[in-house]
């Protein structure tokens, strides 16, 4: 862009300014090492009082529950804020502020996989046993999940009170999390009425659950907060909000394939959808595949917890070639976001899409 370029040091390396983030250092080490100011802060609120053993409770559930995954979403808060800044400098506190509102995608995604986990009846989590599984947690879980997200909103209001996009990300997180859980509600709807008649299972139905429990938390509100805290106003975003949520649905059904076909050791979690009735990618697609018998097949055995009826489920989902149809499904996908994305003015937009697109594309995990 013509500007000239740093000085060099006699030792040839760029002196550094003070407060300033330099370019290519190690953003996801530095972010990492700001989840143990968050926790203690937290731990050490004072407006209620808490014994010494809520906290130890309280920090230890934290530590089990919200920093031991993939991190993407928290990352992705990071990401997206520096390639909207690009080409001017991100001081260390504008740095600290993105990684505040990483962590509390991290809280977020922790409260939905800890609640998710008990109404899913579910195992293992992130290559442990789940939260709500540990004997001295039970439902008492229930209450960990509603403090994590408690927690986030005191984050937000700790950190951005003071500053004139205060209520626009308050009313982003809020309104967030209020699609999350009507999308969770939609999902256990579906799974109670599907179990009455497996073929109420639509392809429009997946659409709308998946949209509202996975999309918009996972790959609108990161890119959300981010253009938040460069001072822009979402109404100029629709269009980029519609890709995000349509990557979304894309990632759901990844994880529903995965569900059933990945390895346990690679997601770090048991599938758990066929034995939950759930309305799922597979179970659409092989609904819209299968002949009289097939659909028998599945009508009796989806659902069932024992594992003769499972499997009878899975040789079906082989013998319809289920992996071979994902296969496309991927790649069309696929190139319909990149068309999408390439249709997009914005430079800083179109990369923040594509790096998106750049990760969850063919996933393993
Ligand atoms: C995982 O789906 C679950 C979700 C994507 C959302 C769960 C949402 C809630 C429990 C509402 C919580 C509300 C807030 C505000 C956080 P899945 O069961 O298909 O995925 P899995 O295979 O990882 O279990
Ligand atoms: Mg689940």
């Amino acid at each position: 862009d013509g500007a000239p370029s740093p000085a060099k040091c006699s030792s040839g390396a760029v002196p550094q300014k003070r407060g300033v983030v330099p370019e290519g250092a190690d953003y996801r080490e530095r972010f990492v090492k700001v989840y143990d100011r968050l926790r203690d802060e937290l731990v050490a609120d004072d407006s209620c009082e808490l014994t010494d053993e809520a906290r130890r409770w309280v920090a230890q559930m934290i530590d089990y529950n919200v920093p031991g995954g993939k991190l993407n979403r928290g990352m992705s808060v990071i990401d997206s804020y520096l390639l909207l800044k690009q080409g001017s400098e991100v001081t260390e506190d504008e740095f600290f502020l993105a990684c505040v509102l990483g962590w509390c995608m991290e809280w977020f995604q922790a409260c939905a996989l800890l609640l998710d986990d008990i109404m899913d009846d579910s195992h293992t989590r992130r290559d442990r046993i789940c939260w709500y599984k540990r004997p001295e947690v039970g439902l008492a879980g229930i209450n960990d999940g509603i403090l994590l997200k408690c927690h986030i909103a005191r984050l937000i209001k700790k950190y951005f009170r003071e500053k004139p996009y205060y209520t626009d990300i308050a009313e982003l997180w809020t309104g967030v999390a209020l699609q999350t859980s009507h999308g969770q509600m939609l999902d256990l709807i579906s799974t109670r009425n599907g179990a009455h008649n497996l073929t109420k299972y639509s392809i429009e139905g997946y659409q709308r659950i998946v949209k509202y429990k996975t999309s918009y938390y996972s790959f609108y509100l990161p890119v959300a907060s981010a253009l938040l805290l460069t001072g822009a106003k979402l109404d100029n975003f629709s269009g980029l909000r519609d890709i995000l949520v349509e990557m979304g649905v894309y990632f759901q059904a990844q994880d529903d394939y995965l569900d059933c076909f990945a390895d346990p050791s690679t997601t770090g979690k048991i599938g758990t959808d066929i034995e939950d009735h759930k309305c799922s990618w597979l179970i659409v697609q092989a609904l819209g595949q299968a002949d009289c018998n097939q659909i028998e097949v599945l009508q009796n055995c989806y659902g069932k917890k024992d594992s003769s009826s499972v499997s009878k489920v899975k040789s079906t989902y082989s013998a319809l070639d289920l992996k071979g149809i994902f296969s496309e499904f991927e790649d069309r996908a696929y190139k319909n976001l990149v068309a999408s994305i390439e249709a997009q003015q914005d430079p800083a937009v179109q990369e923040i899409l594509k790096s998106f697109l750049k990760k969850i594309h063919r996933r393993k995990k």
